[in-house]
């Protein structure tokens, strides 16, 4: 079956790279390595056919929480990656995006990701954010920081709060909304992750673990996208 209706912004939870390698008999570092390998492939999909954001949950909060040499080889691949792939990524017209808060960030790891953003500032087919960091209540604690200090400062009033106003102080203020969100490795979570931005979102799990997921599994993510209805809050007959 042809694909005829893309997703505008899709976000992965690319989960299950520990159980891989522990799988193989390998350290669970490993398994992030054979990730990266994924993600070439779900960002030449999406250069492929012009999806134009593509989101992807690579270091959440709660991982600071990992083993020190987990958190070490997760940051050096991020490294390894960036410096790696950049040009390729260049080549292919992405634009790198980040969201998180990077104040704990190895400034090696944030120095690389800063130039790397820079390089590829202008590019205009697909905007790759990655996710860092990140974790959707910490986003929402530092919106409503930002909401309240401008409200201090005299540059907002509590009336004109809207859902676009929030909307402006998230890390994702640039981007679209969530078309589709897929979860790799057999785990039915969200686990913190664009919780706001996922409000209408179609939600898509396999059991297929990261490493092992292809442009063939994302080809069939987005054939089952495709032949759902959204609607947003609205009846089926309202939408024909
Ligand atoms: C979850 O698997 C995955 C992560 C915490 C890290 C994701 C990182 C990569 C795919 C590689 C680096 C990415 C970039 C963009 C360079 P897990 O370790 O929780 O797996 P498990 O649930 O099987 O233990």
């Amino acid at each position: 079956m042809e694909i005829t209706k893309y997703p505008t912004h899709l976000a992965i939870i690319m989960d299950g790279n520990g159980r891989w390698a522990k799988k193989q008999g390998l350290l669970r570092a490993f398994g992030h390595e054979k990730g990266v390998q994924s993600v070439r492939q779900v960002v030449e999909y999406c250069v492929q056919h012009n999806i134009p954001y593509l989101t992807l949950y690579a270091f959440s909060t709660e991982n600071w929480n990992r083993p020190a040499l987990e958190v070490k080889a997760l940051m050096d691949l991020l490294i390894k990656f960036l410096k790696k792939e950049a040009d390729a990524l260049h080549k292919n017209g992405v634009k790198l995006n980040v969201i998180g808060n990077l104040d704990k960030f190895p400034p090696k790891a944030k120095e690389t990701l800063l130039a790397t953003i820079d390089k590829l500032k202008h590019n205009t087919t697909t905007t790759l954010t990655l996710a860092l960091s990140y974790g959707s209540r910490e986003e929402l604690a530092t919106a409503i920081k930002h909401i309240t200090t401008d409200i201090q400062a005299g540059n907002l009033t509590p009336e004109a709060i809207t859902e676009a106003t929030i909307q402006k102080y998230l890390y994702t203020h640039n981007l679209p909304d969530v078309d589709l969100l897929i979860r790799t490795s057999g785990e039915y979570r969200i686990s913190n992750f664009l919780l706001w931005q996922i409000a209408y979102a179609e939600l898509y799990f396999t059991d297929v673990l990261w490493p092992e997921f292809t442009k063939e599994h994302l080809q069939a993510a987005i054939l089952n996208y495709q032949n759902r209805e959204r609607r947003f809050g609205k009846t089926s007959e309202q939408l024909k």
